[in-house]
C-alpha cells in the first residue's frame, strides 16, 4: 500500500483522499503529552477503560472548536472529552450505551456545592453501620465471586443508603463514588483491562477497607466537584450512536474515540462495568440488554460496508474463523451507521481518535477503514491527520504482534 507523504498514513485507495490543508494546526505539537497531568479536575474520580488522554482532548477542543460553539461525543465513556470541553468553556453533549458511562460522565461534569456533598455523606454514614448485615444484597451469584464475604454486606448497606438520596445530581455523584469503591475492593488485579481474580498470596493478603475507601473517594469529590465550572453545560445521556437524539447539524464539532472492536473481541467495557452496575442496583438482565446495543452486538442481517481495506481483512478472517468473520462484519456494519449519523448531526468537524486491531491474526486498519467509509458516504473531506503513541495494554485479540495498537490515529474530517 502506498504511503501518503502529507499525511504519513498508508492509503489503500490512492487518489480518493484529497488533502485540503497543507499546514496542519497541530503539526508542531508533541501529541504524546509525556509528563502532562491526566488526573486533573474530575478525571481521577473514577477511571474508565480506554479513556481518552485528557491533554489530547483539550488540545483538539481548543484548536478545532471556536469559543462559544458546542461539542458532541457520541461515545463518551468516562467523560474525558466532556470534562475537557467544559474546562475549555465549551458546552457539550455525550452519549453512550453503557449506563455506567452516563453516571460517570454526568457526575464528573456537574458542579455541586461542597455543603451538599458533605450533608449527603453525613446522612449516608449516620445509618450505614446499623444497616450492615440487614440489607439483602441485590447482586447476582456471579458477582459475589469477585468480593470477600465481609465486603458484601458493607457494599449492600452503602448501596441502599445512597439509593435513598432524593436529589438526582447528588445521588449520581454518590453512585459514581460507590462504583469507584466497588472497583477498589474487588478481588481483581489492578491496571488490567480484562478482569482477573487475585490468586494465592495476593488474595490472602487483600483486606479491603470498604468504608475507608468510600471516605477517601468522597474527600476527592469534595476537592474536585466544587471546582468544576458552573456556567458550562454538559448533557450526558444513554443513547445509541447509530441513532442520536439530536437535530441535524445541532453540533459544531464531534470529537470522539469509538470502540476499536465489538465488546467480546475488544476492550470489554461491559465486563469492566457489570459488577459496578449490579451494585448500583441494575439487574443483570438489563445490563445484558444494554450490552446487545454495543457496536456489533447484534449479528443478524449485517453486510460488509463499503471499504476495500475492510473487505480484504474480513475475507482473510473468513478463511480462519466463521465466528470472528460474523463478529467483524456486525461491528463494522454498525460502525458505518455511526459515521452516517455523525455526518448528519454536525456542521463542521468530525474528529476520530482510533487505533488498529488484530482479529484472527488479521490486521484491521481502522484508520484507513474510517477514511474509506467516509469517502463512500461523501459530504465530508479528510483534512488533517496526526498520530501518537499509546501505552501498551493487555487486550486479548487486539494483539501486539504487528497490530500497531500502540499507535493512536487522529483523523480530522470537515463537513462540506
Ligand atoms: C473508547 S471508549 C470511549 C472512551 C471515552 N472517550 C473516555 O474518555 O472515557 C468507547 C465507548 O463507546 C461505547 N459504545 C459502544 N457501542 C456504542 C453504541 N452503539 N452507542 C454509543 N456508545 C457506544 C462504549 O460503551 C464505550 O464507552
Amino acid at each position: 500500500m502506498p504511503l501518503s507523504p502529507e499525511r504519513n498514513i498508508y492509503i489503500s485507495t490512492p487518489g480518493n483522499i484529497v488533502a485540503v490543508t497543507k499546514k496542519r494546526p497541530l503539526e508542531k505539537v508533541d501529541l504524546n503529552f509525556n509528563g502532562e497531568s491526566t488526573q486533573h479536575s474530575t478525571h481521577s474520580l473514577h477511571t474508565y477503560v480506554a479513556a481518552i488522554n485528557p491533554p489530547l482532548a483539550r488540545k483538539l477542543v481548543e484548536t478545532y472548536v471556536p469559543f462559544g460553539e458546542n461539542v458532541l461525543d457520541p461515545f463518551c465513556g468516562g467523560g474525558g472529552i466532556l470534562i475537557e470541553s467544559i474546562l475549555a468553556g465549551r458546552n457539550c453533549a455525550g452519549f453512550d450505551i453503557n449506563p455506567l458511562a452516563i453516571i460517570l460522565s454526568k457526575s464528573k461534569t456537574t458542579w455541586l456545592d461542597k455543603g451538599a456533598i458533605q450533608t449527603e455523606y453525613s446522612r449516608i454514614m449516620t445509618g450505614v453501620t446499623e444497616l450492615v448485615g440487614h440489607i439483602q444484597p441485590t447482586i447476582s451469584e456471579h458477582a459475589k465471586y469477585w468480593f470477600k464475604e465481609d465486603t458484601i454486606p458493607e457494599l449492600a448497606a452503602l448501596s441502599y443508603a445512597i439509593n435513598e438520596c432524593e436529589a438526582q445530581e447528588v445521588r449520581d455523584l454518590f453512585l459514581a463514588i460507590l462504583s469507584a469503591t466497588v472497583r477498589s475492593v474487588m478481588l481483581t488485579y489492578r491496571g488490567e483491562v480484562r478482569l482477573r481474580k487475585l490468586q494465592g498470596k495476593d488474595l490472602e493478603n487483600f483486606y479491603p477497607d470498604t468504608f475507608g475507601v468510600f471516605k477517601n473517594r468522597v474527600n476527592l469529590a469534595l476537592k474536585q466537584i466544587p471546582q468544576l465550572p458552573k456556567h458550562c453545560i454538559a448533557r450526558a445521556e444513554m443513547a445509541d450512536a447509530k441513532n442520536l437524539p439530536v437535530e441535524d447539524e445541532e453540533y459544531h464539532s464531534i470529537i470522539c474515540s469509538p470502540p476499536y472492536a465489538d465488546d467480546t473481541n475488544g476492550v470489554g467495557y461491559f465486563q469492566f462495568s457489570r459488577y459496578m452496575l449490579e451494585w448500583l442496583g441494575m439487574p443483570r438482565e438489563s445490563i445484558n440488554m444494554h450490552k446487545k446495543r454495543f457496536l456489533g452486538g447484534n449479528k443478524n442481517g449485517k453486510k460488509v460496508p463499503p471499504s476495500m481495506t475492510l473487505h480484504t481483512a474480513v475475507a482473510n478472517v473468513k478463511t480462519r474463523s466463521q465466528k470472528h468473520y460474523k463478529d467483524a462484519v456486525a461491528f463494522y456494519a454498525d460502525y458505518y451507521h455511526t459515521l452516517l449519523e455523525m455526518k448528519r448531526v454536525v456542521s463542521n468537524w468530525i474528529i476520530i481518535v482510533i487505533g488498529n486491531r488484530v482479529l484472527s491474526r488479521t490486521l484491521f486498519d481502522n484508520a484507513n477503514i474510517t477514511l474509506e467509509l467516509f469517502n463512500s458516504i461523501g459530504g465530508v473531506k479528510f483534512v488533517d491527520y496526526y498520530s501518537r503513541t499509546i501505552r501498551k495494554k493487555r487486550i486479548p485479540n487486539l494483539g501486539s504482534d504487528g497490530g500497531g495498537i500502540s499507535v493512536e490515529h487522529i483523523l480530522v474530517f470537515k463537513k462540506v
